[in-house]
């Protein structure tokens, strides 16, 4: 029989949960989502295989902006997963994420003991990034928690972070933040090749083209003189 976990999502407006959630249970994403005004819920279940087990992760999104804020109690009160979650291109949705969310929010209202997940989302916007992964994980460390980036768009790190959940569950000693694997080392590769790609881009446009005798000669002269 599967264990079912309830699971919410939080954090501020425009950070993703939607999108990491229609990831995750659909394989979707949609650019032009809208901002949710309500909770609602899916569910999607996982299979751990070398444990010879199963999870059914019930999963809330909430609504992130300022309005609904007081209603996120009433959804992650009885949680047993809570994913903290924030952009990695915007250094005020990590604070709100520590000071708000988790300071005055969830560390203030749960019940019991849930597990807490650190999520650095837009992954794939790394040259934007303003949140050091760094200071990600420092986070995640102090509160326990683990921390997982992810990109909803480029299907960066989501199946990892539900599966880092579901371990933690089976073992709550797990230290899925000592885990090397391969998905992080693939995305480390990508995004270095992205960077050489571009510095070849946006290399001298002048190497390699080949001057006239006459430019030459002018290119002398200045050399000669003074
Ligand atoms: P609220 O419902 O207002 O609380 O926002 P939310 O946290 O659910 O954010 P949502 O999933 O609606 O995404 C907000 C915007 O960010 C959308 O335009 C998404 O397309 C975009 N977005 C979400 N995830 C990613 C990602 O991994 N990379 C990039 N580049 N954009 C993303």
């Amino acid at each position: 029989m599967a264990s079912v976990l309830k699971v919410v999502l939080l954090g501020e407006s425009g950070v993703g949960k939607t999108c990491i959630i229609s990831r995750f249970t659909s394989d979707l994403y949609d650019p032009g989502v809208l901002t949710s005004l309500s909770a609602q819920f899916i569910s999607k279940t996982l299979e751990f295989k070398d444990l010879n087990q199963t999870i059914k992760f019930d999963i809330w999104d909430t609504a992130g902006q300022e309005q609904y804020r007081s209603l996120a109690k009433i959804f992650y009160k009885d949680a047993k997963v809570i994913c903290l979650c924030y952009d990695i291109t915007s250094k005020k949705s990590f604070n709100e994420l520590k000071d708000y969310w988790y300071e005055q929010q969830t560390k203030l209202n749960v019940d019991g003991d849930p597990i807490f997940a650190v999520v650095a989302n837009k992954n794939d916007l790394y040259e934007q990034q303003q949140v050091k992964d760094e200071d990600g994980k420092a986070f995640a460390k102090e509160i326990n928690a683990i921390f997982q980036s992810t990109s909803a768009k480029d299907n960066h790190g989501i199946t990892n972070l539900f599966e880092n959940i579901g371990k933690k569950y089976f073992n709550p000693n797990y230290d899925t933040n000592a885990i090397d694997n391969k998905e992080k080392e693939e995305y480390e590769q990508k995004k270095n090749q992205k960077i050489q790609q571009k510095k070849q881009i946006t290399a001298p446009a002048n190497r390699g083209i080949k001057l006239s005798p006459e430019t030459v000669k002018k290119d002398d002269k200045k050399k000669g003189c003074c």
